[in-house]
């Protein structure tokens, strides 16, 4: 079985690959005792407890499980949280139960819709789609939105619109959710193309990145402000932030190079020693002598001699 699996690999097929390697382990393991199905949930989980007494539509698709893990961490933070999308108050009704420090904006082209507004909840009713609409109930909250979940009319065109005026207005670490995604190849094929934009790395950048605490001139903005894209059954999350100024371990380059400098005087000196001891000064001898953390600084030393 493990013989098909490296020939899958070979030809590149991953999920052949996967699954050989599965039956295969499957097969080594044979478990006597299996684990509890279904195993325990989270009992600090608020939001599946406020959807089954709200029951909006969102929970019959098994979304609130990935709510929770996005939105924990913003509940008492969050301040302005938009869903488009909004039918009847259920869910509006949960999201402020939710929130409890946040405005609560639901949009819907539906009229009816209306009624729901109250406490917290503000109801605007107008087409998604439609960019005067949507200026103005950007210009009306203010804009600056943690939260903005796209749970409207659920085509590829009113998404990608839908995307382009509310992703900008979100606040600069906010969240945005796109449900039902599924059977919208050009969505996933932009959300994919985002996912790389996480990945951004200017060419030459790959052993000095520590070093990398903002991207070239000309990046695109989405590629400077988007930090993560995660995708679930049917439902995607995208995640605002500073890329890739937000990794607060980056170092400012005068002191990366300082530092880089400092290393390789050290390489040096290590060498210097080596040679006089008539030791050969190679990876082997270097490493023995200054350790594994340093390594890449020893190749570097290596291959400028060379
Ligand atoms: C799936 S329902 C929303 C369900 C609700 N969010 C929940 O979780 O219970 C979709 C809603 O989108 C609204 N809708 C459809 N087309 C729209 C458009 N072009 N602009 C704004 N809302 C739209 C519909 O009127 C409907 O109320």
């Amino acid at each position: 079985m493990l013989d098909q699996a490296q020939l899958a690999e070979q030809r590149g097929d991953w999920f052949k690959v996967v699954q050989k390697r599965n039956n295969a382990i499957n097969a080594v393991l044979a478990r006597a005792t299996p684990t509890p199905e279904p195993r325990p949930d989270d009992p600090t989980n608020d939001l599946e407890k406020l959807g089954d007494i709200h029951t909006p539509s969102k929970r019959a698709h098994n979304y609130l499980r990935h709510y929770w893990r996005y939105f924990r961490d913003v509940r008492y933070s969050a301040r302005k949280v938009v869903e488009v999308g909004v039918q009847t108050p259920r869910s509006i009704n949960m999201w402020e139960e939710f929130f409890p420090n946040a405005t609560i904006y639901g949009l819907d082209i539906d009229p009816r819709c209306a009624e729901f507004a109250g406490g917290r909840k503000k109801v605007f009713i107008g087409d998604q789609t439609s960019e005067a609409f949507m200026m103005d109930f950007i210009a009306a909250s203010g804009g600056d939105f943690d939260v903005v979940i796209d749970d409207g009319l659920h085509t590829t065109h009113s998404m990608f619109r839908t995307f382009s005026f509310l992703y900008p207005a979100l606040h600069s670490r906010g969240i945005y959710v796109i449900e039902d995604i599924q059977e919208k190849p050009y969505v996933l094929a932009f959300l994919h193309s985002l996912l790389e934009a996480v990945n951004f790395m200017p060419p030459g950048a790959m052993n000095d990145w520590p070093k990398l605490t903002s991207f070239p001139q000309g990046t695109p903005w989405l590629v400077r402000n988007t930090v993560g894209v995660a995708f679930h059954r049917y439902i995607a999350f995208i995640e605002r932030g500073h890329n890739p100024r937000d990794n607060p371990f980056l170092v400012e380059p005068e002191a990366y190079d300082a530092r880089l400098a400092a290393y390789r005087a050290q390489v040096v000196a290590a060498a210097e020693e080596l040679q006089r001891a008539g030791t050969p000064v190679n990876n082997e001898t270097l490493l023995a002598k200054l350790g594994f953390g340093l390594r890449n600084h020893i190749t570097r030393y290596l291959e400028n001699r060379s």
